[in-house]
């Protein structure tokens, strides 16, 4: 029982600490940890899962094994499915149902903090992985809470503050993978007919190393690898019949944004985005995904013949900035992402549903600050970034126009226009999916804009959205079952890390 009181107590202080922004942090790091440290016995979890991080090697490329830093687990209790690892790789997959009771105990096993954040979760803010919860080495943190999300492909990564860069790139990642019973409706293909494939770039040393943001221009532009590696795999080749998959796709890179498109000119059909499945299939020339992004497609192979192959590209695109001085591989270069192999023949598949999920529409009109949306700036010049000209630096600080009231509709306008450079941004919002409802497109960054433009998927939920330089993108969200601090940042996680992020506090 001291233990339930003490968590109501850390909750307690962690939300209304936010409001001494100015002042000394309200609590310390230290009481969370300790209140977080311990399962609560009248929780009864439906599905229990260990998870680790710790530093490992793997043969990603030949020759020498590459020193990296993994997420180890195994369901203890409940479906043992419910936690595994993507077929050959190393990065697991927890796969629950959504309304399951979901108990995980964390233990890092790193030689510095750490903390896991359940991406596009929606979560009481103790279970959200803010890094006031940064536990350290050797330390345990447990996670209880009932998954609360639709159907989707969710993710989770390390999110102690300053590290989470260097964290997410030496291999700390996973797909969270919901399911429910729109889903099952719709018939999709599952099981081994239901891929994943996780997009990170990553540049090795000649011993086979991973080398990590040397410098500050490399911070600044965003880190990226001149290596493409599939689920942890360098030359990935996918293995197909000739039948249809549903795949999902996660952009796990730190800054990369990928332009994607089949070497045919073959459309794309997709069929779902950050909050899961669309309404009704899409198609498009290209798909636009940005850091922390996803998207599934649905991926029809039933008239090719068996030896086809297919080359899944990056198309060149024209981001915006770049440096000097930069990446061999900078944001925008083409390259090949992956290779599709047709080695079987297979029955037809069922065909693609027109009808994939409902999504009721949030509108305008209902948003509490319709007449004045809040604006946030992500903003950089002389080696520092910012969001409406702050930075996050204090654990639990907030500023006064980022105090939201619990239950409302709010429209946010996302202004990438008050910068001395210029760059996209993929900014995300925790606790909530939303919706995209407007862009404004600046016409002196026009050339830029077109190139991706129309490879952005705005239509569903989302939790993550490309701002473009000189655009203006308005969301719609509402804040609903729990207060306190949540962040929203830039996921270039180079950006993150030097401080493009901040709290929103949720009040009552
Ligand atoms: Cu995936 Cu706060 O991030
Ligand atoms: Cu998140
Ligand atoms: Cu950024």
């Amino acid at each position: 029982m001291f233990n339930v009181d003490r968590r109501t107590f850390i909750q307690t202080i962690a939300a209304g600490g936010a409001l001494l922004a100015a002042g000394k942090p309200a609590f310390s790091a230290e009481m969370a940890h300790r209140a977080a440290s311990e399962a609560t016995p009248d929780f009864k979890p439906d599905v229990e899962i260990e998870l680790a991080a710790a530093p490992g090697e793997l043969p990603l490329l030949s020759g020498a094994t590459t020193h990296v830093w993994q997420f180890k687990g195994k369901a203890v209790r409940g479906d043992p499915s419910s936690f595994q690892m993507l077929p050959g790789s190393a990065l697991p997959v927890i796969h629950v149902r959504n309304g399951q009771k979901l108990r995980i105990h964390f233990a890092n096993h790193l030689d510095e903090d750490s903390i896991v954040h359940w991406h596009g979760l929606h979560l009481p803010h103790r279970m959200d992985g803010h890094p006031m919860y940064a536990i350290r080495p050797g330390q345990r943190f447990v996670y209880e809470f009932r998954v609360d999300n639709r159907a989707g492909t969710y993710w989770f990564h390390p999110h102690p503050h300053g590290r989470t860069g260097e964290q997410v790139y030496r291999g700390l990642a996973g797909l969270f993978i919901v399911s429910d019973d729109e889903e099952k409706a719709a018939a999709l293909p599952s099981a081994e007919f239901d891929l994943a494939w996780v997009l990170q770039d990553r540049l090795f040393d000649r011993n086979n190393q991973l080398v990590y943001a040397r410098n500050m221009m490399e911070r600044m532009q965003g880190f990226l690898g001149d290596r493409v590696l599939i689920n942890g795999q360098a030359d990935f080749v996918q293995p197909v019949g000739t039948t249809a998959y549903r795949v999902r796709l996660l952009n796990g890179s730190n800054s990369r944004i990928y332009k994607l498109a089949w070497d045919d000119g073959r459309p794309l059909t997709v069929i779902g985005n950050d909050g899961g499945l669309l309404e009704r299939p899409l198609q498009r020339p290209y798909v636009t995904l940005a850091p922390a992004e996803r998207v599934e497609l649905w991926m029809d192979f039933s008239d090719r013949s068996v030896g086809d192959q297919i080359t899944l590209r990056s198309l060149p695109f024209n981001a915006g900035m770049s440096m000097m001085g930069g990446s061999a591989m900078a944001n925008g270069s083409a390259f090949p992402v992956l290779r599709v192999r047709v080695d079987r023949k297979l029955a037809k598949p069922r065909a693609l549903p027109a009808k994939l999920s409902n999504i009721s529409r949030y509108r305008l009109e209902d948003a509490v600050n319709r007449i004045s949306p809040r604006t946030f700036s992500p903003a950089m010049g002389m080696g520092q970034v910012s969001l409406n000209g702050r930075r996050f630096d204090k654990m639990d600080e907030v500023a006064e126009n980022e105090i939201v009231k619990l239950n409302t509709l709010e429209v946010w306008e996302l202004a990438n226009d008050a910068s001395m450079m210029m760059m996209a941004h993929p900014i995300h919002v925790h606790n909530l999916q939303f919706q995209v409802v407007q862009r404004k497109a600046d016409p002196r960054f026009a050339g830029a804009y077109e190139t991706l433009g129309a490879g952005f998927i705005d239509e569903g939920w989302k939790d993550v959205v490309l701002v473009m330089p000189g655009e203006r993108v308005k969301l719609l969200m509402k804040f609903t079952d729990y207060t306190g601090l949540y962040l929203y940042h830039c996921h270039i996680l180079e950006h993150e890390d030097m401080g493009m992020m901040r709290n929103y506090l949720v009040q009552a």
